[in-house]
């Protein structure tokens, strides 16, 4: 099996292992990975491309690692041929630690320190994608300090609404995000008095989870208006980083992104163009790749709500307080006889915010009873946090019938390491 199934008995599964058994080897809180489906994820991705251009003028597909970075995730998809989007210098250290070639890798950010940037014009990035016209100045005296060329795009802003809530639109003019599309030419005017900066195009990111698909076509068809006329004007453009925002299925009724209707925009709007294509997928490759596995403490019973109080907590995934994200609740073991009733989700935060789900409907889980938090393979571990002076949780990783710890969970002394007591308290 690949990914998260159930067996005949009900039983939940990571590919082909019992999730009873991963809970009680290493314990919950602990997140769940399935190396197959996100192998699988960048196949379908690659699939649907390569049906409509052919092998030869794939786009790199650079994976937006912020929403996955264990170093396991990263070396499975190098294997597979992937690229590597990175935000920060740490991103790039791992990055560099899991064996991408940094010419395979982009370096986003709209705030980029100079030791970042420095770092990555030192190993020979694919590209820096700058963010505003005052980030071309850091880059350029940087580059020329260093004496060292660098490859960079403009990231534009498209004006494009897209993304499935407020905190995750990119690509509007009020967003921090990007160059407005018509400054675009004064970023080309800023970047031409450093010799050191090769202008190669131009990158976009409308934003995550977009389900209104359209809203790609419609960046698409801005940005190919915007490369045709700079280039009348004698201002190249030989790479276009299209960005990322494939959506997942979160819930049933989400549907599935038409990735051969993406595919097919691309073709038919990118590719006219005779640009190197790059792409920035991050969830659509691990977010349901993923689960977060815990355990019921108890079920508090109230007059007006019976609370599921679970092991696991915002501060393990924090999505749904965030985002207001959903996410699928689902006993390990399911059994059909119970009834599902309606039940607030929480954790033992100290935070009325620290709550998964509201009013959910699950079959009573008694003390001890094995929950998975579904799709939690983005955006989950890599936003977790030592809130409540709570231990980050464990994180293994599956294929087939093996599974191993890829991370041990943090213990309370891990959590205090590097803490002083000057000595005048
Ligand atoms: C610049 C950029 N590229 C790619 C991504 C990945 O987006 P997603 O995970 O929705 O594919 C993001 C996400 O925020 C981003 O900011």
């Amino acid at each position: 099996m690949i990914g998260f199934n159930r067996d005949e008995k009900g039983t939940l599964f990571c590919d082909d292992v019992d999730l009873n058994d991963i809970a009680k080897e290493y314990g919950t809180p602990t997140y769940v990975y399935s190396a197959s489906h996100i192998a699988g994820q960048y196949k379908k991705l690659e699939g649907a491309l390569s049906k409509e251009m052919g092998d030869k003028a794939l786009p790199l597909l650079c994976y937006a690692c912020k929403a996955n970075s264990h170093l396991a995730v990263l070396k499975l998809l190098k294997n597979l041929g992937a690229g590597l989007e990175v935000v920060s210098g740490g991103e790039l250290e791992r990055g560099l630690k899991a064996g991408f070639t940094p010419e395979k890798i982009v370096m986003t950010g709209v705030g980029k320190q100079a030791h970042e940037i420095a770092r990555a014009i030192e190993v020979g990035i694919g590209s820096l994608n700058i963010e505003s016209i005052e980030e071309i100045r850091h880059v350029g005296i940087i580059s020329q300090d260093l004496q060292k060329p660098v490859n960079i795009l403009f990231r534009v802003n498209p004006d494009v609404s897209g993304g499935g809530h407020e905190k995750i639109s990119t690509g509007r003019k009020r967003d921090k995000f990007g160059i407005s599309i018509d400054r675009i030419r004064e970023a080309y005017k800023q970047a031409q008095h450093y010799n050191t900066l090769n202008i190669k195009g131009l990158s976009m990111h409308v934003g995550s989870q977009i389900f209104e698909v359209g809203a790609f076509e419609k960046a698409f068809k801005k940005i190919a208006e915007l490369v045709t006329e700079l280039r009348s004007e004698g201002l190249p453009v030989t790479t276009l980083d299209i960005g990322g925002g494939f959506p997942i299925a979160y819930e049933e009724d989400d549907g599935a992104l038409d990735l051969d209707s993406y595919a097919r925009w691309v073709h038919e709007i990118i590719s006219p163009l005779g640009v190197d294509i790059v792409m920035e997928p991050g969830r659509f490759f691990v977010g349901n790749g993923g689960i977060l596995l815990t355990k019921t403490i108890m079920v508090k019973k109230t007059p007006e709500v019976d609370f599921l109080v679970v092991d696991a907590a915002m501060n393990d995934l924090i999505r749904p307080t965030l985002y207001e994200a959903y996410h699928e609740i689902a006993p390990i073991q399911q059994d059909k006889e119970k009834q599902a009733t309606p039940h607030h989700i929480v954790g033992p935060v100290c935070e009325t915010g620290d709550t998964f789900a509201k009013d959910r409907n699950i079959q009573p889980c008694a003390e001890g009873e094995l929950v998975a938090i579904m799709s939690a393979g983005a955006y989950g571990f890599v936003m977790a946090s030592n809130y409540n002076t709570r231990g980050l949780p464990a994180q293994v990783m599956v294929q087939g019938e093996e599974h191993s710890l890829i991370k041990k969970r943090q213990s309370f002394e891990d959590l205090i390491e590097g803490e002083d007591i000057p000595s005048w308290v």
